[in-house]
């Protein structure tokens, strides 16, 4: 019986990632990410580089403190453009902003918002997958992280963020002494 409970609570949580199957780190809690008044939800949702092309308005149902660092990244940029299967797919960062604070404003939908005027490290760069066939959407995931007291991007990762391919994400946690992400999401678009 307690083994079933166990069972049951643990496939639960992990149907609950709000991150893609693989992609650590997983997160349990949802970072509300609203493209106009669209919101991501449920997590893998499908957008359009249209609606995806400015910044999202983020937020969490959660009443936060603090300062925040958010991420987007892709994880499947194809290996080449012209012959996608050549490699392994890779990583593009598409976002690192800076200062996000609660901005004491409310969503439509009951989310408390953060907002931020800064646009670095990595100002948001919408996506703008390249057309395949067959058909492969790119995932992007969005992360929020507490923003260290002194936050910079450490020297070591300084070419990688210029770099954007290939960045590695847990790379950069340790590199930055960021703690676990208090909240993710990620949503597909296609090229
Ligand atoms: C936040 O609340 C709204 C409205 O009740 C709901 O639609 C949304 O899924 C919630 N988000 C999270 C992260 O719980
Ligand atoms: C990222 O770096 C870690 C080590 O810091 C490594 O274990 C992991 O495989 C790397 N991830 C990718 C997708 O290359």
């Amino acid at each position: 019986m307690l083994t079933k409970i166990i069972v049951a609570l643990a496939l639960l949580s992990f149907a609950r990632a709000q991150t893609p199957e693989g992609f650590v780190p997983s997160v349990s809690s949802q970072l509300d990410v609203l493209f106009g008044t669209k919101a991501v939800s449920p997590p893998g949702m499908s957008l359009t580089k249209a609606e995806t092309a400015k910044q999202p308005i983020i937020g969490t149902n959660e009443t936060l403190t603090g300062t925040y660092l958010f991420m987007m990244i892709d994880l499947d940029v194809p290996a080449s453009f012209t012959n996608p299967s050549s490699g392994p797919r890779r990583t593009n960062l598409h976002a690192m902003v800076q200062d996000f604070k609660p901005d004491g404003q409310t969503s439509a939908a009951g989310v408390q918002t953060l907002a931020s005027t800064a646009k670095t490290p990595v100002a948001y760069i919408g996506p703008a997958p390249p057309a395949e066939t067959p058909p492969h959407p790119h995932r992007y995931v969005t992360l929020l992280f507490e923003q260290p007291e002194g936050f910079a991007v450490p020297e070591s990762q300084k070419s990688q963020i210029r770099q954007k391919i290939g960045f590695n994400v847990t790379t950069f946690i340790e590199a930055a002494a960021l703690k676990a992400p208090v909240a993710g999401n990620y949503f597909t678009v296609s090229g």
